[in-house]
């Protein structure tokens, strides 16, 4: 556990690396981990689970202050659940992936969000010495206080090879196709509501175009050990 609590903050857009990067530095360092993605993901699949309207804003902000989430924020252990209903695998499906940006620009849904976050977070750094929370506003709204705060980025192209390599287990050019749509027209909906494309002031930049996995994680606890001086 380090000597005085800390929380890592890390944004960035869709295929940037972020989440896999995310964990696998809390593992290093000891500490937690929080996918706030997940928890938008959650109220998405509650209100289709519900069959709550996800255009009408009001029922939907309800549903997210009435929702009996669970997260784990054990890096090993990313389990999800709502109400007892382990949820983990169903918040990655197809029908979630392509609606969870109409929840995630209800300002509502995100204050709501935003308060639970901040609770996970502090627990964290009273229980186990701190986090690494990542998302699209935590080095801006939701920790702009974090002791590190790092964006990362990737080149669109390498973004959609990642994506699709993960989605449809290739990067050929049917394979991008099919998986720009997706990325591209989520990031534009969820930047309407959140700066995750550029750093904030006082906030890291790190374009990992040409990194591999090993690389970035590398590079992201040299700059929490301040073995490198931000660029
Ligand atoms: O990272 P992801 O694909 O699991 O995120 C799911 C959705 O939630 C996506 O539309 C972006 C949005 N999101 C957000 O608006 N703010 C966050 N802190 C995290 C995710």
């Amino acid at each position: 556990m380090p000597s005085s609590p800390l929380t890592i903050a890390i944004d960035g857009p869709s295929g940037s690396g972020k989440s896999s990067v995310s964990k696998a530095v809390a593992r290093e360092l000891g500490l937690g981990y929080l996918d706030t993605g997940a928890m938008y993901r959650a109220v998405a699949w509650h209100c289709l689970d519900q069959e709550v309207d996800l255009t009408d804003q009001e029922a939907v902000a309800q549903a997210a202050r009435d929702l009996p989430l669970e997260i784990s924020t054990d890096p090993d252990d990313q389990t999800l659940r709502v109400g007892g209903t382990d949820i983990t695998s169903a918040i990655r499906e197809t029908r979630v992936t392509s609606q969870v940006s109409t929840v995630a620009t209800n300002l509502d849904v995100r204050a709501e969000l935003r308060r639970r976050q901040r609770e996970i977070i502090s627990e964290a750094r009273d229980e186990r010495g701190g986090i690494v929370a990542e998302g699209r506003d935590i080095t801006t709204v939701v920790a702009p206080d974090a002791e590190h705060r790092i964006l990362v980025t990737a080149s669109e192209e390498a973004r959609l090879a990642r994506r699709s390599t993960e989605l449809h287990g290739g990067a050929d050019a049917d394979q991008v196709e099919a998986t720009r749509d997706q990325i591209v027209r989520r990031d534009r909906q969820d930047s309407t509501v959140s700066a995750f494309m550029e750093a904030a002031d006082g906030v890291v930049t790190l374009d990992t175009s040409e990194l591999d996995f090993d690389q970035v994680v590398a590079a992201v606890l040299a700059l929490v050990r301040g073995e490198v001086e931000p660029a």
